[in-house]
């Protein structure tokens, strides 16, 4: 299970278009925004990689203003994490990684007042994206390439997008699933806006969306939850926590170039100012 969990995460970045590959590592780098959760490296299955490919993958997030960061699951690359500690990686987080097999989800409760449906039109994806951004707490106000990028693209390959709508046609809620691998897929950004969650709406669509993968045949869906409310919310839903999940991150303020093996910091200097530094060796 893990094995095709991660494998989708690999192939999702690829597909996607925003794949970069530095030594054992598939790198997601969003075309558009900064945000970590959007830019992260997946480690091939086993990796084990040397301190010079760690160094290469720090350098690539850096040269771009971007935290370097990995989201993988643990037993598919069980020597990595004491490699990444050893190059100054710290965890960011560990969450569990939950699945919801067919036949297992919750039957949908509906909201009364709210609809769950489908985006048809742009204003309706960039509605979703800018509610997304709200729950989510991420600074600025997204537009239609953030709407591109995040949700019309996941549709246009196989994935789906649901939205949750008031009668007078406001969006309040969104959630989404990317396009199958080998029948398992992701579920996304499941968000409702600050001012109407506790309502059952986030369930609604987690429900919606879940058994909406079902029954297009996807097997296996899986998401990580951002916290208790929200795994309590997939727990209901049908979810069951089968792993773990891991995210590392080489915070900044933990980066100097005095750590740097004294041979190393020309090239790394070079690499990362796009400068030849003053320095001879
Ligand atoms: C997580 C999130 C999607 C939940 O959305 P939501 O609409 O508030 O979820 P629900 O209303 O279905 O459930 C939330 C709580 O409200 C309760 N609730 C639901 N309907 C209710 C009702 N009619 N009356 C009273 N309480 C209700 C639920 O029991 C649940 O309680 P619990 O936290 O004690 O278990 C939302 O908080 C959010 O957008 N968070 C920020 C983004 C995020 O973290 N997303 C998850 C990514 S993994």
């Amino acid at each position: 299970m893990d094995t095709d969990i991660q494998n989708y995460a690999r192939a999702n970045i690829v597909r996607g278009g925003n794949a970069t590959r530095i030594a054992c590592f598939t790198v997601r780098f969003d075309p558009v925004s900064s945000m970590r959760f959007l830019n992260y490296a997946v480690p091939d299955e086993h990796a084990a990689p040397a301190s010079d490919d760690i160094a290469e993958l720090v350098d690539a997030f850096r040269s771009r203003d971007l935290l370097p960061r990995l989201e993988y699951l643990p037993r598919c690359a069980p020597r990595l994490e004491a490699a990444l500690t050893a190059a100054g990686f710290t965890v960011e987080s560990r969450m569990p990684l939950m699945t919801c097999g067919t036949g297992k989800a919750a039957s949908p409760r509906p909201v009364e007042g709210i609809t769950l449906t489908t985006p048809r039109a742009m204003d309706e994806y960039i509605a979703a994206v800018r509610v997304q951004y709200q729950a989510f707490d991420e600074p600025g106000i997204p537009g239609e390439p953030e709407a591109k990028t995040h949700l019309l693209s996941a549709v246009e390959r196989g994935g789906a997008v649901a939205i949750a709508v008031t009668a007078d046609g406001t969006v309040v809620g969104a959630g989404q699933y990317g396009a199958p691998v080998d029948g398992v897929t992701e579920l996304a950004g499941i968000a409702v806006h600050p001012d109407w969650q506790g309502r059952g709406i986030g369930a609604a669509i987690t429900t919606g969306l879940t058994r909406s993968a079902h029954s297009s045949g996807i097997r296996t869906v899986w998401l990580d939850p951002s916290g208790d409310t929200a795994q309590r919310l997939y727990e209901r839903a049908g979810y069951r926590i089968v792993g773990e999940k891991l995210h590392m991150v080489r915070e900044l303020h933990e980066w100097s170039w005095r750590e740097l093996p004294a041979t190393t910091v020309p090239a790394q200097l070079e690499r990362w100012s796009g400068l030849r530094p003053q320095i001879s060796v």
